[in-house]
């Protein structure tokens, strides 16, 4: 697997903050932005990094510094963007679900909102009717994503405004002369296929004629990472090159100069981040070779929640001959990170990596079992430097209010 760090800076940084530990590249997320922007030069394109994937603020600074703009799923992301210094235009806001107040919130801030819902249109025209324009998502009733876990749009999902309602989201939009100025689809993670974008911009072109005042099309996130040594991720320069097709396309057929966006959220962080456990102990059962490390769900719970692979290196012994183990964590729960994979020959206390961990790996994080939540480092220009300390006992009584004895 290629590793954007070497495994002595790996190895250095798991000894001198100890494990389990979450390590970061910030190149390597400024280069994928750069990658980005180089193949989308006609449609304009403006990303917002889907900071839901990991929002530590030295990562959202970095997004910051390289240019890009942020997307937001919660209040609070809104407000973590803008402690680290984002301006109110280049910050996004994608709800579902939230409370209306929370969308009235977000318009006081003066961030870019998306819609997802008829009732919360309903109320926000009744309260703002023209004077703030609007993003709506809609549902396109696409099946997409790497499983049914990540999609979100197809006809069961619960994400966006279906558009087979088009009409009663026309009349609350002609109701309170909404300034509609952006349409939304996201159709899920983990999208190889080029294809599944077009197909959205389809069904944007389905749309545009019943919105005069859209001039941004957002595309959502979604675009695929390799996980596998041999796999490939979404094809970005094709995608670019369709992107910049349509949206000349639309622009060209509904006399209206049209601009795209996209939020990429594992795109941009998931190959930055490392995250490197020990291992406790060595336990042969018959023919399985378990590898009990010092971590488990509560750490890194993608694989057992999706079933996802994350490929595993042996960084103590990484030319070691390779061996099947059962890679299991030490939580009470069945925590199984991988099953009869092959790593370089393992011995107790040597250091194991997964890779892809930037994306959903320690926000996804919890105290389960009444466990510290790990520490995370950066790696920038060869320096490496703590962005989050590691929990104490004292964190875990932080919030609970004392006994009274
Ligand atoms: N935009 C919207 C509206 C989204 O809901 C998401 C992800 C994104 C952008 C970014 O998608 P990405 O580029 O990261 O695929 N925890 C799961 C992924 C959940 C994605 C939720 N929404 C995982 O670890 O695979």
């Amino acid at each position: 697997m290629k590793s954007s760090l070497t495994y002595d800076q790996l190895k250095s940084a798991a000894s001198e903050y100890g494990t389990p530990l979450y390590v970061y590249h910030a190149e390597k997320i400024v280069s994928q932005y750069q990658n980005l922007l180089s193949h989308f030069s006609v449609a304009n394109t403006r990303f917002f990094y889907a900071c839901k994937a990991l929002t530590n603020i030295h990562i959202l600074d970095i997004v910051k510094r390289a240019g890009c703009n942020i997307d937001c799923s919660s209040i609070n992301e809104a407000k973590l963007a803008l402690h680290v210094g984002f301006e109110p235009q280049n910050i996004l806001y994608t709800s579902n679900s939230v409370s209306f107040d929370e969308i009235c919130e977000a318009i006081y801030l003066g961030i870019h909102v998306n819609i997802d819902s008829l009732s919360n249109l309903e109320k926000f025209g009744a309260k703002f009717g023209a004077t703030y324009p609007i993003g709506v998502r809609v549902r396109p009733n696409i099946m997409a994503g790497g499983n049914l876990k990540i999609s979100t749009g197809h006809d069961k999902s619960k994400f966006g405004i279906p558009v087979t309602q088009l009409d009663e989201l026309k009349a609350i939009q002609k109701k309170y002369n909404i300034n509609i100025a952006t349409l939304h689809i996201h159709t899920g993670s983990e999208i190889k296929d080029v294809a599944v974008f077009i197909k959205s911009a389809d069904v944007f072109d389905n749309l545009l004629e019943h919105f005069p005042t859209v001039n941004v099309l957002d595309f959502g996130g979604g675009f695929k990472v390799p996980y596998q040594p041999d796999e490939k991720g979404t094809d970005i320069p094709l995608l670019g090159a369709e992107v910049n097709k349509a949206i000349e396309y639309l622009s060209k057929k509904y006399g209206r100069k049209l601009t795209a966006w996209f939020e990429p959220g594992k795109y941009m962080v998931s190959e930055s981040g490392y995250f490197i456990a020990q291992v406790n102990v060595l336990k042969k059962s018959g023919d399985i070779e378990f590898a009990g490390i010092n971590t488990g769900l509560n750490h890194l719970i993608r694989p057992m929640f999706y079933d996802a692979y994350h490929h595993i290196d042996n960084i103590s012994n990484p030319d070691g001959d390779k061996q099947p183990y059962a890679v299991v964590g030490n939580i009470c729960e069945t925590d199984t990170f991988a099953w009869d994979r092959e790593i370089p020959a393992i011995k107790e206390g040597n250091f194991l990596v997964f890779y892809n961990a930037g994306a959903y790996g320690y926000e996804m994080s919890s105290n389960y079992n009444a466990r510290y939540k790990p520490a995370q480092v950066l790696f920038e220009n060869g320096v490496v430097k703590l962005i989050s300390r590691r929990d104490t006992f004292e964190d875990l009584l932080l919030l609970q209010t004392p006994l009274n004895k």
